[in-house]
């Protein structure tokens, strides 16, 4: 009617609707697409939102409530959750045979979403890679070798002056550990490491107490006694013996005292081992080990890069032996002599790319307890390593450090015994006349 032409003050005349509400109604119209013409009313439905959300909103005569709208639209109530919704209800005006009259237009507006939200892409997912397991590709065992380095022991005595008992100052739980490993593993090269005689009496170090007299026998007994063992558990390996700084001392003894005591040799063996000499005074030749003398010069190299050592060096301070070794060191070095386990690494950077050195120390077999002349409260570490190795560069070192008796090396504890009286039994002797005698161990 306002379309034809017609006043708000005619509409309303004619219409009987008040020129206010007429006046909204067109205004309404503007923003709306409202007209007071019925046919014109916008009666729609719309829809918006995406993915997990969705908003539905309803301009009608017919939907009136949010059950109508369901209804109409067909909302799956087991796929939509409602979270909320609004009515709302207007009059307008609609043409009814060329009357205007008022009619009420309902909105009904919803806001769903999903019950169970879709992910959406791209979505953040877990990382999926396919993992190719690369071959190992193992090293010829043939190529590969396992040694032992085993450091001083220490074997000597106290003797007490009341009942001549033997109060050993090597650990005999620590030596037994060692042979418990040598039953289980396989060796391809054992080290004695050097200092594995005491040889108390022999040196003028310190002062020679009366306790430190006539032990050096029952130590060579007892010292041998348990290379045999060694031999025989490893019938194949590889047994070196490096000359240690207390190996040397009745060489350095007779030397200084008795000159001409220096060499001797049996008059049937000439040519072989020196009557007062490590290997002569062990059986050495019989047990097949290897005897490397010359103390601080003697040496054994693994392969092209790594050597073994008794070593001269020994600094106060955990780890300060070894980090000086290092300042020098072009290779890998194992030395014993400071009865601490201690380890260092140096890269060196050389044309030919770099390479990485060790420095290391495995601890000792004595104990650790002030037993051994020299120092009353020790910072000595007991305990022996496990290389393996080619003959090319490579090695890798497995420190077993020991305590109280105890060493774990690959999932298994070892309880070291003291071995004393199978020692007794197997190196009992008859005196001169005849009857049984046993070491006073
Ligand atoms: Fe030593
Ligand atoms: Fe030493």
């Amino acid at each position: 009617m306002r379309k034809s032409g017609k006043s708000i003050k005619e509409t309303a005349e004619i219409t009987g609707i008040s020129p206010n509400t007429i006046k909204a109604l067109t205004r309404n119209d503007k923003v709306s697409n409202q007209t007071i013409n019925g046919s014109d009313i916008d009666e729609k439905i719309e829809e918006f939102g995406q993915n997990n959300e969705r908003i539905i909103d309803s301009k009608s005569r017919r939907i009136t409530t949010l059950a109508d709208l369901i209804k109409f639209c067909k909302i799956d109530l087991t796929v939509w959750n409602i979270d909320r919704h609004i009515i709302n209800k207007w009059e307008v005006g609609i043409n009814a045979d060329g009357f205007v009259v008022t009619s009420p237009l309902f909105q009904v507006k919803v806001w769903l979403t999903k019950k169970y939200p879709e992910a959406i892409k791209p979505v953040i997912q877990p990382v999926e890679i396919n993992i190719e397991i690369p071959k190992v590709i193992k090293t010829k065992k043939a190529g590969l070798r396992k040694g032992l380095l085993l450091g001083d022991a220490q074997i000597g005595f106290t003797r007490s002056m009341r009942t001549g008992k033997l109060n050993a100052f090597h650990d005999r739980r620590a030596i037994n550990i060692v042979i418990q490993l040598l039953r289980r593993y396989k060796f391809d090269l054992i080290v004695i490491g050097g200092d594995w005689l005491d040889f108390s009496m022999w040196s003028k170090q310190f002062l020679k107490k009366p306790s430190f007299y006539f032990t050096t026998q029952p130590a060579l007994v007892e010292c041998a006694w348990v290379l045999g063992l060694i031999r025989k558990l490893q019938p194949n390996a590889e047994i070196i013996f490096l000359e240690g700084n207390h190996e040397i001392r009745p060489e350095k003894a007779i030397m200084e005292n008795f000159i001409d005591g220096y060499g001797l040799r049996s008059a049937d063996n000439v040519e072989g081992a020196a009557v007062m000499s490590i290997p002569n005074l062990l059986g050495l030749p019989k047990l097949d080990i290897k005897y490397y003398g010359n103390y601080p010069s003697d040496e054994y190299w693994l392969n092209d890069h790594a050597v073994v050592r008794h070593g001269d060096i020994a600094k106060k301070g955990s780890g300060a032996t070894v980090s000086t070794l290092a300042k020098e060191a072009i290779n890998t070095e194992f030395v014993f002599h400071v009865h601490r386990l201690e380890m260092v690494s140096k890269t060196i950077h050389a044309r030919d790319g770099s390479e990485i050195i060790n420095q290391f120390c495995p601890g000792c077999l004595c104990k650790i307890d002030g037993t051994v002349p020299g120092d009353e409260r020790p910072n000595w570490q007991q305990g022996i390593a496990v290389i393996n190795y080619d003959l090319n560069r490579y090695v890798n070192i497995e420190p077993i450090p020991i305590q109280d008796g105890r060493a774990l090396y690959r999932d298994e504890i070892y309880n070291g015994t003291d071995y004393v009286s199978i020692l007794r039994k197997d190196t009992a002797f008859k005196d001169k006349a005849g009857v049984r005698q046993e070491w006073n161990f």
